[in-house]
């Protein structure tokens, strides 16, 4: 019996695996609004056998994009676009979930292809960038961002807030809230991003307010039934490796008690400086660290795309859910493979049985 393919239940959401698809963003959208490629790309993925679809990293506002090409959920034409998508993912038998976000002082860049760097600033394609402090990512990121007003933070929550209500109306049933990754949630957490002296800045309960208002505001409008998650970067790798994990942790249970329910534990990535130690599974251990520590179930990714390596990282209790990415680009049908891999009986009924059906046959 393979732990991997035993299905999983939070609060009133069944998946039928513990495979997830973790947001990849697509840079395929104008304005915001998401299109056919987008409902090709998510409906074959969750065809292909995933317990759960998270949609890329979607805007809670304009200025929150990564990149002109983002989807965004801010406005009513976007929600009516993600409809055939929310549609498609749960006609493929994945539970449908999306992470909203603000990009923070890495937003308006070009698309990683492109480069990735900050638009020109002269660039009418570009917007104003904002974060807590008037500090630079730096590397390919050298734009200055505007430090935030009191009045931008209760805004940027609100955006969250509202967004969360259109994803709540158009039926996902997994929101993850995007606090990793070096975008505004986890620049209000690393000193590396946040200089403030006010009640946002300094104090470890400073850094952490951003946050637990946010999911305190989300989770007021996020139904009680349904699973909210975050994604949180707990560890930067820049040498204060221990102290962030405690603080992780401590940030992890304050975050629980105000009614998350779920963590995807990932990297911080706020300094250009950090030293990762790339190699597969590598988080592995640092989920099942904040998992026993703060007492609630995480998922991970970064490389568990092998099928040996994400059910041992379930089998061994490591983490609740594998987060399986480009491993899904390079193949939608990904489930399909670990399920041979795995030897999972009757393997190809991971698969529509359109497709089922005249796999196992011959
Ligand atoms: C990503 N990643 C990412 N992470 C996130 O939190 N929100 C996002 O929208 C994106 N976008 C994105 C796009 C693309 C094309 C890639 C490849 C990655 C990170 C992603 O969720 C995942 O953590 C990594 O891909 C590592 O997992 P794998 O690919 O090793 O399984």
């Amino acid at each position: 019996m393979s732990a991997l393919f035993s299905s999983y239940t939070l609060k009133d959401v069944t998946l039928r695996n513990r495979i997830a698809v973790p947001p990849m963003c697509q840079y395929m959208a104008e304005e915001g609004v998401p299109n056919d490629w987008h409902q090709t790309h998510y409906t074959s993925i969750a065809r292909g056998g995933a317990g759960l679809v998270i949609v890329e990293a979607t805007a809670v506002s304009p200025e929150g994009r990564i990149t002109p090409n983002c989807t965004g959920l801010w406005n009513d034409e976007q929600a009516e676009a993600f409809k055939p998508i929310v549609a498609g993912i749960k006609k493929g038998g994945a539970v449908a979930g999306i992470q909203i976000g603000h990009a923070g002082r890495k937003a308006s860049s070009e698309r990683p292809w492109d480069g990735g760097d900050h638009i020109a600033e002269n660039d009418p394609r570009g917007w104003e960038i904002i974060s807590p402090s008037a500090t630079a990512f730096g590397a390919n990121l050298q734009r200055t961002p505007t430090a935030m007003s009191k009045n931008d933070i209760q805004r940027v929550q609100q955006d969250f807030v509202a967004s969360a209500e259109r994803a709540r109306d158009l039926g996902f049933e997994w929101l993850e809230l995007h606090f990793a990754h070096g975008y505004l949630g986890q620049s209000f957490f690393s000193p590396h991003a946040n200089q403030r002296d006010d009640e946002y800045g300094g104090s470890f309960e400073n850094r952490a307010r951003f946050l637990i208002e946010t999911v305190r505001a989300v989770r007021e409008v996020w139904p009680d039934n349904l699973p909210l998650t975050a994604r949180f970067g707990v560890i930067e790798f820049d040498s204060n490796d221990e102290a962030q994990l405690k603080e992780s942790a401590e940030l992890t249970k304050l975050l629980k008690a105000e009614g998350l329910d779920f963590l995807s534990v990932s990297i911080s990535f706020s300094t250009p400086d950090a030293n990762i130690p790339w190699a597969p599974g590598f988080t592995a251990p640092i989920a099942q660290r904040i998992r026993e520590e703060a007492g609630i179930p995480v998922t991970s990714a970064w490389g568990l795309g092998e099928p040996e390596i994400a059910e041992k990282a379930i089998a061994d209790k490591q983490m609740d859910l594998v987060m399986v990415g480009r491993a899904h680009l390079a193949n939608p049908h990904w489930p399909y493979h670990a399920a041979k891999v795995l030897k999972v009986s009757d393997p190809s009924w991971v698969l529509p049985a359109s497709y089922a059906h005249w796999l196992e046959r011959y």
